[in-house]
């Protein structure tokens, strides 16, 4: 099958990239607005960035209407968020956690998860996640406009609050052991389970 990209169908073809650019890790996003009122919101356009200084990236897109996300307005007044990891234990909850709800309901009730202080920012970090990135605002890249348009938002980490029992020997997060989940195409998540990782030490050239 060959697409070109300038055909009309463009929600079929953002479907085709969803369900190709997999599997995707997902952001749990907690933001306030200028008041203090929180929200929380799933993004599985989410990526690390870079170590020098720690960075991440997600794009929350424009909505149907072509409006941005509150999760978006949000990190611009307040220049704050925190990342919290999702496990399958937490997935029908993110799930109902992204429903569009009006801009002053706060998803941690609704989903509902526990609000637990955050170290260096405002919002709140979700309790029930294994791992948490406290970011602060450095970029919002806009490209394109209307539906469904990209709002690359690039954070600097300023602190990271991972559970004890998430942690291996090694000081690392254990990514294989905790149920990570992540998005696919369609309606479709997955889940890491130990049989399903495996190891490649990297080639030594010369
Ligand atoms: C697992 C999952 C991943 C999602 N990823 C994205 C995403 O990367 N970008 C996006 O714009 N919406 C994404 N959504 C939809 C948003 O979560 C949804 O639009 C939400 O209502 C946005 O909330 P806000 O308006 O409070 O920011 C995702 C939904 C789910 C369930």
């Amino acid at each position: 099958m060959e697409l070109s990209t300038f055909a009309a169908d463009k929600l079929q073809h953002y479907r085709l990239l969803t369900s190709l650019i997999a599997p995707r890790p997902i952001a749990l996003v907690s933001t306030v607005d200028a008041a203090g009122r929180g929200n929380l919101a799933p993004f599985s356009f989410f990526m690390m960035g870079g170590g020098n200084p720690l960075s991440l990236a997600f794009s929350p897109l424009n909505n149907r209407r072509g409006d941005e996300k509150q999760t978006l307005r949000n990190i611009e007044a307040t220049g704050e968020f925190v990342v919290n990891v999702v496990t399958r234990a937490m997935a029908e909850r993110v799930n109902q956690a992204s429903g569009d709800y009006a801009d002053d309901v706060d998803e941690f009730d609704v989903a509902p998860f526990t609000r637990e202080p955050s170290a260096r920012v405002r919002p709140s970090r979700v309790a029930e996640s294994p791992a948490a990135l406290e970011c602060r605002l450095f970029q919002v890249v806009r490209h394109g406009a209307g539906a469904q348009a990209a709002n690359y938002i690039i954070g600097e980490v300023v602190h990271v609050r991972v559970h004890d029992e998430a942690l291996r020997a090694d000081g690392l997060f254990d990514t294989a052991g905790q149920g990570l989940v992540g998005r696919m195409g369609r309606d479709e998540w997955v889940e890491v389970v130990p049989g399903a990782v495996f190891d490649l030490a990297r080639p030594v050239i010369g």
